[in-house]
């Protein structure tokens, strides 16, 4: 028998000021995207931004639908548009934040599993880790220096071959 154990390193930020200023300016668009999510069902507006290889941003927000399950996550919203607008070019850092419209937006949140798995698989395809930064509008950050730790034994497409 073989013990093995996972464990995953992040870093904690008191304060959006404590960030690099472009890693503050990401999370800053995230905060700004939270105002472009539809979300009249769970009052919960999530906003994402990403930095490209390129230099570019891309931004996304959480869409959901009066039949709920149909509703997308903000990140699963950027992904989309990324590969859209810019295929194949690969993603280094997503911020990703979130205003309530009743309650506090003064800790991280972190993806859900569906955009965990989405994650992974664009890490994956564009052979570049993603780093997350999470924050509220106030409060704690982190930084994940890479999206696939948040999903140890992820489904793989390789396992399908
Ligand atoms: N949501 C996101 O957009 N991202 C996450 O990481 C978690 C949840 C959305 C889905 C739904 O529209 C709302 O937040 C409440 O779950």
């Amino acid at each position: 028998m073989d013990h093995q154990k996972i464990s995953i390193g992040f870093d904690v930020y008191e304060s959006i000021g404590q960030l690099t200023k472009e890693d503050a300016d990401l999370l800053r668009e995230a905060i700004k995207a939270t105002d472009i999510a539809y979300a009249p069902y769970s009052h919960f507006h999530v906003g994402a931004a990403a930095m490209l290889v390129n230099g570019k941003t891309i931004v996304g927000s959480n869409q959901e639908n009066a039949s709920y399950p149909v509703g997308l996550c903000a990140e699963r919203v950027l992904l989309s548009a990324a590969s859209s607008v810019y295929p194949g070019v690969p993603i280094t850092t997503m911020a990703i934040s979130y205003r309530p419209e009743h309650g506090k937006s003064n800790r991280p949140i972190s993806p859900c599993g569906v955009c965990r798995q989405t994650l992974v698989e664009y890490e994956t395809l564009l052979k570049q880790p993603i780093r997350l930064i999470l924050g509220g509008i106030e409060g704690k950050i982190w930084i994940i220096p890479q999206a696939g730790s948040l999903l140890p034994f992820g489904f793989s497409g390789e396992d399908m071959r």
